[in-house]
């Protein structure tokens, strides 16, 4: 059935839309304050975006993804980032084929819907420049033939930031290719708590964890998000907050910190990744408020600072809120 997204609102969700909502509450239950990643993940999926968490260890940031997936009935594979680590073996390779005299491309792990990469800085960077090509094409290129990956694809990554030693920092180019840049900090005493309870019930139960979404549920749900309506008005808005990042409007002061501005991809992904928010929130329509709630996770990542902006403790995050509070939103 397809359903089409019209400019009235729609009364009652429509069934895809009912059924994100029952992964968003589950996952609620089992991830301890981390409602906006949740949500950050969700949109990904929607939008067909690719998502970074950053955070120190033990928050949760696979535990996330892996409980993410297992309620998403899609192939899922997790990568654990080595300096060791090929091209080839993430992508796959051609293998020769004793009985017939001839080479089999063996398919790697980009070959899978949902692809955790952990602690993506450990790659080496040949690695990191396989997934780019995944991530930004929807496709591999090994021995001159290309190969299409499957749809839905989505990476999530996780860093953490802390970390130097034995790291190779992402190039701005394979940043770029993110959609969301998610930051997860440490959970307040009442969360600890809940945390402690929610990991020790666990133990003593062994309950499987049921898929809620087909493929074609999500196939269905990325058609109905990009029906959603953005109007001039929203438009106009995200060209501004990314126009801001090169200095023009009335956040110019702030932008001089910036010596690396967002690229065109930051209007599409956060004007995309608005649609899905919209969608989650059950309206066919972006309201500026979207925009305006996805702008820091969206651009942060991918602007970079001076020398000096960082020496005096500047970081993205703030820029970006200060850049967010100076721009009108009509
Ligand atoms: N907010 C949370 N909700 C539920 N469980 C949590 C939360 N924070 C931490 N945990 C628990 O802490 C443990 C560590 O989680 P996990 O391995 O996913 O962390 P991580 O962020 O991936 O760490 P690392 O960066 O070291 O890989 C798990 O047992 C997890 O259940
Ligand atoms: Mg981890």
């Amino acid at each position: 059935m397809t359903a089409e997204l019209n400019t009235e609102s729609p009364a009652t969700p429509m069934h895809e839309q009912t059924l994100i909502q029952q992964v968003a509450d589950n996952l609620s239950q089992q991830l301890i304050g981390h409602e906006k990643l949740i949500n950050r993940l969700l949109i990904s999926l929607l939008a067909g975006g690719h998502l970074l968490i950053e955070g120190p260890p033990g928050l949760a940031k696979t535990r996330a993804i892996n409980r993410f997936a297992q309620l998403i009935d899609a192939q899922f594979v997790r990568i654990q980032s080595t300096p060791d680590l090929l091209p080839a073996d993430i992508t796959g390779t051609d293998i020769f084929k004793q009985n017939t005299g001839e080479f089999q491309f063996l398919e790697g792990p980009l070959f899978n819907n949902i692809v955790l990469v952990d602690e993506v800085n450990r790659a080496p960077p040949k690695v990191q420049s396989a997934l780019l090509e995944a991530m930004g094409e929807g496709q591999i290129s090994s021995g001159g033939i290309t190969r299409n990956l499957k749809r839905p694809f989505m990476v999530a990554a996780t860093q953490n930031p802390i970390e130097h030693e034995g790291t190779y920092p992402l190039p701005e180019a394979q940043l770029d290719r993110f959609m969301f840049f998610v930051e997860v900090t440490m959970p307040n005493a009442d969360n600890e708590r809940k945390i402690l309870d929610t990991v020790l019930s666990e133990m003593s139960t062994s309950l499987q964890q049921q898929a809620l979404l087909q493929l074609n549920d999500i196939i269905e749900a990325q058609k109905q998000v990009s029906d959603v309506h953005i109007s001039d008005a929203v438009r106009d808005y995200i060209v501004r907050l990314v126009a801001a990042t090169r200095g023009e409007g009335l956040a110019a002061k702030v932008a001089e910190s910036i010596t690396m501005p967002a690229s065109p991809r930051a209007s599409i992904f956060l004007a995309k990744a608005s649609q899905a928010q919209a969608y989650i929130n059950g309206r066919n329509y972006v309201s500026p408020e979207d925009a305006e709630l996805l702008a820091c996770d969206v651009i942060s990542g991918r602007i970079g600072l001076s020398y000096q902006a960082r020496a005096e403790g500047v970081n993205a995050r703030s820029v970006i809120d200060a850049i967010v509070q100076a721009t009108p939103k009509i």
